[in-house]
């Protein structure tokens, strides 16, 4: 079974980006939300970045279809107008609870072939994959952000995930323009696993005073090729998400010596400073720019 029809659940960051992308790869896309005002505000984006594309291509002597792409894209408030999706992905709120009721419901909607997918940053699929109904249909699909841009997407499967889904999963990404990669259910998948550490280990190193931050930075850019250094990528990020991600690992596996929570971390985040996105977090930030 090829995936034609995609449901999206959620229009805020990624979900509007996946919507595009999945219109983009030539699928029918219904984009679900809870509110009129977030499903317009994700459509407005999504109309946004078409108008660029469109904009760009046009600059390149290229053809871009964003009209034929919007077409394909259709907003709901209802999730029972997902049921004939051959592919439903979720992007919603950052809560197990609030995502398994979610999968719970939408195992009764969906037709009983329909592929589940999740695009969850640090919850084990294998939960969501049980309280859906349909643990063999189900995988993670973790897209980037911003998914547009991202040309990663990682495809997370359980033990209980069916290889000819994991196999659909992927020729979904790739229709989307991602280069997928396969792994299992583990915290964190691949990216999070070797990244957040290695930012709370930067973290920690700053906080002996080894280093600077702007010295630790330059260093990982300039010694490693990396585009940002440890602290603005925090700050890119977000400081509250990072310091979720890590409480959560260290909750589920209190005895690995990976997952520790900085204290300079905490510290930031109850003062309120969390990134880019405040204005102040390892960094002064004025919007796109350090200052
Ligand atoms: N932000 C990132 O960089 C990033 C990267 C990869 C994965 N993720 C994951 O993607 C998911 C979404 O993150 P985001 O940053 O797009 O969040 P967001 O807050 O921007 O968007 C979430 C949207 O979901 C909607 N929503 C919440 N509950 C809903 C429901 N029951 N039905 C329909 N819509 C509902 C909200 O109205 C909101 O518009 C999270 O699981 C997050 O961990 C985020």
């Amino acid at each position: 079974m090829a995936i034609r029809k995609v449901g999206v659940i959620g229009a805020g960051l990624m979900g509007h980006g996946i919507a595009q992308v999945a219109a983009q790869g030539g699928c029918e896309v219904l984009v679900c939300e809870a509110q009129q005002g977030f499903l317009d505000k994700g459509l407005e984006r999504i109309d946004k970045s078409l108008a660029k594309l469109a904009e760009k291509a046009k600059e390149k002597g290229q053809t871009f279809d964003a009209a034929a792409v919007r077409a394909r894209i259709r907003g709901t408030l209802s999730k029972a107008d997902l049921a004939d999706c051959d592919l439903v992905v979720e992007a919603i709120v950052e809560d197990l609870d609030v995502k398994k009721a979610l999968f719970a419901e939408l195992g009764k909607i969906v037709k009983k072939d329909g592929i589940f997918a999740s695009n969850t940053s640090s919850f084990p699929i294998a939960e969501m994959a049980t309280a859906s109904g349909r643990a063999d249909r189900f995988v993670g699909l973790h897209f980037f952000n911003p998914v547009q841009l991202m040309k990663l997407v990682e495809v997370v499967k359980t033990d209980k995930t069916n290889e000819d889904v994991v196999a659909q999963a992927r020729a979904f990404g790739e229709a989307c323009g991602k280069s997928p990669i396969t792994c299992k259910d583990t915290p964190g998948f691949v990216v999070n696993r070797l990244l957040v550490p290695y930012m709370a280990e930067a973290m920690k190193l700053a906080e002996r005073g080894d280093a600077s931050i702007p010295d630790i930075d330059v260093a990982m850019k300039l010694g490693c090729g990396y585009p940002m250094g440890p602290f603005e990528l925090t700050d890119y990020v977000g400081l509250d998400t990072t310091l979720f991600i890590l409480q959560g690992w260290v909750k589920r596996y209190p005895n690995d010596p990976a997952f520790q929570i900085p204290k300079l971390l905490e510290a930031k985040v109850k003062e309120g400073k969390l990134g880019r996105k405040t204005g102040q977090g390892f960094y002064t930030w004025q919007g796109d720019k350090r200052v």
